[in-house]
């Protein structure tokens, strides 16, 4: 069985890939199946929390027992979904692909071959960076977790990426995946590093998303303890 020790903690976890609309027909979007995002909500509730899935686009995956569904489209309607129910919870977990930029016009028609000579341009806007807001507007003692898709490159390993980008964002704690070729996105397993604002740095062996929900969980609650106790 697992620890109850999440009995009446208030948890916002937001899944799955965000798409915005080109024309009634078009959208620009994301290779998450929400997988990861369903696997913390499920096991948060299986712990014990009051659980609020806000759920972008993903595979066809059951519904979490126990948890409130939100279902949302767009970056900026989980935006809004993520902080209305914000308000009033103790964690926050962010493993939406969000959208970072929208088309600036959405075709009300279905865009032709035949409207365009030469070739449409596509147009993008920046959408709001939401985990930003979160930590913006945090509430007393409120726990953020952000999640990272990351790739090692020339300027950095994925290690050296998360820790720029757990700084930047002010999150308490980062997940962060490496991605690439069969790599978190969609698959069963996931892999990656745990880091937090205290300066853990945990290694996250490759295992069954659910796995990694629960590392993630115990650190929360780790950190709920603490905070407690002063
Ligand atoms: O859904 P699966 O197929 O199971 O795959 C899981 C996953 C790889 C999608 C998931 O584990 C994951 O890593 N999610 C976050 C991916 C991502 O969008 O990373 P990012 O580096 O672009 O964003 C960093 C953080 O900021 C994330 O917490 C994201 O939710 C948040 N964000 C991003 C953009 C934006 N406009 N607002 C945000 O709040």
């Amino acid at each position: 069985a697992l620890p109850r020790d999440l009995d009446g903690v208030r948890v916002v976890v937001s899944a799955g890939g965000t798409r915005e609309p080109l024309d009634p027909v078009r959208h620009l979007g994301n290779r998450s199946s929400g997988k990861q995002g369903y696997a913390l909500a499920r096991v948060a509730a299986q712990r014990g929390a009051h659980v609020t899935l806000v759920t972008a686009h993903t595979d066809a995956l059951p519904e979490p027992a126990g948890t409130e569904v939100v279902p949302v489209s767009t970056a900026r309607q989980l935006a809004e979904a993520v902080e209305s129910a914000a308000a009033g919870a103790d964690v926050v977990v962010m493993a939406a692909a969000v959208a970072d930029f929208r088309p600036v016009n959405t075709a009300e028609h279905k865009i032709k071959k035949t409207d365009h000579t030469p070739d449409p341009t596509i147009t993008l806007t920046r959408n709001p960076d939401i985990l930003a807001g979160l930590v913006e507007r945090r509430r007393d003692g409120q726990i953020i977790v952000g999640f990272a898709a990351e790739t090692g490159d020339e300027t950095g390993s994925v290690l050296d990426h998360a820790r720029a980008k757990l700084k930047r964002k002010g999150c308490d704690l980062l997940v962060v995946n490496a991605v690439g070729e069969g790599k978190a996105f969609e698959v069963e397993e996931n892999t990656g590093w745990l880091l937090s604002a205290e300066g853990l740095e945990q290694r996250i062996p490759l295992g069954a998303k659910a796995q990694l929900a629960a590392t993630l969980w115990d650190a929360v609650t780790a950190l709920l303890r603490r905070r407690s106790h002063g």
